[in-house]
C-alpha cells in the first residue's frame, strides 16, 4: 500500500553501524510512495557512501551545511520547508543529545530546528549507551516536545551484546512513519470538498476560467482522509493526482459543481468549499466555434449559483467552511463573507504576488491563511499547502467537534 504517497520525507542518517540498514529503509520508503531526500552526517558517510543513497533515493544526498553548490540547489531552509516529515534512522546517542539541547552544528540538526514538519527518531546504539541516564533524560525531553521515538528494538547487537538498542526494521519504520500522518481526528466523519477552478464555456473550444490550481482542495482532501474521514472530492478541471482512498468526481462548470454537490451533500457532516467557482458565465454558450469579427466582441455574462451559500441554507445543514481569496482588506472582506454566506468558518488568504514577485495563494504551492469563526481568529503562517491543509483540517475537526457538542446540548 502506498501509505506515504507523495510524502516528502527527509531521511537523516547519523554515524552508526546500523546506517547500512538505512539503504533498505530508503527502498521501503520509496516503495510506500514517498519522495525521499537523504541527509547524512559526516560520521554516517564513514559507514555507507552518499552515492548508495543517491542511487536508492533518486535524489542528490545532502551532507554539508556550508556547501555553496548544495545550497544553490536546495538550501537547508528550502529543504526544511520541503519536508512533510523528518525521520532520523539510525539516530545515534550523540544525535539525541544534540537535538535535546537544540544544537545546530551540522546540516541535519540545523534542519531539525528549521523545520516545522513532524520529527521522528529511530535510535540505534549499544544497549548500555541507550540505558545511560543521560540518553534517557534526552529521550524524555524530546518526547515532551512531541518528537516521535520509533524503537529501539531488543535483540542481538553489532557489538556482540544482546539488549535494547537495535534499529527497527524497514517495514516497521515505514508503518510507524505512516501512522504519524493519521490523526484519527475525523474518524467516521464524511467530508465533502470542492476544489479547482470551474470552466464556463463560451463556445466548444473557449471558456472563462481562473488560475486556481486545485492544490489547496486536493491537499485538504488528503489531510481529511489521513485524519480518518471518508472524503468526496468534487473537482473542477485540474491535473492533480487524486489522493489515495478519496472518491473524486470531476466536473467542469459551476452549474455541474452545484448539481454534484447537492447530489452528495446529505450524507456529509462537513462541507469545505475550496473551489474557485466562477461568479459569472456567458449567458449563451455558442454551439459552434465563434468566428472572429472585425470589431470587438461583447460576451454577455450572467451570475452563477453560489454553491457555498446554497449549502449553508440547507436544513439540516453540514458544518460549512468557506474560503475567501482576497487581494485587499483580507480580514474585513472575509468576515463579511462569513456573515453573508452564514458560514461556520472561513479561511481567508491574500492572493497575488509576494514581495519577491512570486505567486502566493493561487497557482502556488505555498499559502498562508487567516481562519475566522464565531470563536475567534487563528493565523496559519506561510507554509506548503500540504502542511497548511493538515493544520486547517485539525482546526476544522476541533471546531466541528465543539459545534456538535453544542448541538447535542441544545437538542
Ligand atoms: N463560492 C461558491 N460558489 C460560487 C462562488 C464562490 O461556492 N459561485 C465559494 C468559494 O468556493 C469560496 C467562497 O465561496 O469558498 C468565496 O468565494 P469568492 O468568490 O471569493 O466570494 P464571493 O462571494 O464571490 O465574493 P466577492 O466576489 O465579493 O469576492
Amino acid at each position: 500500500m502506498n501509505t506515504l504517497n507523495s510524502k516528502h520525507i527527509i531521511l537523516g542518517i547519523t554515524g552508526g553501524i546500523a546506517a547500512y540498514k538505512s539503504a533498505e529503509l530508503t527502498r521501503r520508503l520509496r516503495d510506500a510512495g514517498a519522495d525521499v531526500r537523504v541527509v547524512m552526517t559526516r560520521a554516517a558517510t564513514e559507514f555507507v557512501t552518499p552515492l548508495t543513497f543517491q542511487a536508492l533515493s533518486g535524489n542528490p544526498v545532502h551532507t554539508e551545511l556550508l556547501d555553496e553548490k548544495a545550497e544553490a540547489g536546495m538550501g537547508h531552509i528550502q529543504l526544511a520547508r520541503w519536508a512533510d516529515a523528518v525521520l532520523i534512522a539510525p539516530a545515534s546517542a550523540n544525535c539525541l543529545a544534540k537535538l535535546a539541547h537544540g544544537r545546530a552544528d551540522d546540516l541535519l540538526t540545523t534542519l531539525c530546528l528549521a523545520s516545522e514538519a513532524p520529527l521522528a527518531l529511530a535510535p540505534a546504539m549499544n544497549r548500555v549507551m541507550w540505558q545511560d541516564p543521560a540518553t534517557q533524560d534526552n529521550v524524555v525531553t524530546l518526547k515532551k516536545r512531541g518528537v516521535a521515538l520509533f524503537g529501539p528494538a531488543v535483540g542481538s547487537q553489532a557489538c556482540g551484546e544482546t539488549g535494547e538498542g537495535r534499529l527497527l526494521d524497514g517495514p516497521e519504520l515505514v508503518a510507524a512513519l505512516s501512522s504519524l500522518f493519521k490523526s484519527g481526528l475525523l474518524q467516521g466523519i464524511d467530508v465533502l470538498i470542492t476544489a479547482g477552478p470551474t470552466y464556463e464555456p463560451i463556445d466548444p473550444v473557449r471558456f472563462i476560467g481562473n488560475r486556481s490550481s486545485g492544490r489547496m482542495g486536493f491537499a485538504l482532501a488528503r489531510a481529511a482522509r489521513e485524519a480518518g474521514a471518508k472524503v468526496t472530492l468534487i473537482s473542477g478541471p485540474c491535473h492533480l493526482t487524486t489522493p489515495d482512498d478519496v472518491q473524486r468526481i470531476d466536473v467542469e462548470t459551476a452549474a455541474q459543481m452545484l448539481t454534484t454537490v447537492m447530489q452528495h451533500i446529505a450524507r456529509n457532516q462537513i462541507f469545505i468549499s475550496a473551489a474557485a467557482v466562477a461568479d459569472y458565465r456567458p449567458r449563451v454558450a455558442s454551439q459552434q466555434k465563434l468566428k472572429k469579427q472585425q470589431a470587438e466582441r461583447i460576451i454577455e455574462l450572467e451570475r452563477t449559483e453560489d454553491i457555498l451559500a446554497q449549502v449553508s441554507q440547507l436544513e439540516p445543514r453540514p458544518f460549512v467552511v468557506g474560503f475567501a481569496a482576497e487581494t485587499e482588506n483580507v480580514e474585513r472582506n472575509a468576515r463579511k463573507k462569513l456573515e453573508r454566506k452564514a458560514l461556520d468558518m472561513i479561511a481567508a488568504n491574500r492572493v497575488g504576488k509576494d514581495a519577491n514577485a512570486q505567486d502566493i495563494g493561487f497557482n502556488s504551492e505555498y499559502n498562508a491563511l487567516q481562519v475566522i469563526s464565531a470563536n475567534g481568529e487563528v493565523k496559519l503562517e506561510l507554509a506548503r499547502k500540504t502542511a497548511l491543509a493538515r493544520e486547517l483540517i485539525k482546526l476544522i475537526a476541533e471546531h466541528y467537534s465543539k459545534h456538535r457538542q453544542q448541538q447535542e446540548h441544545t437538542a
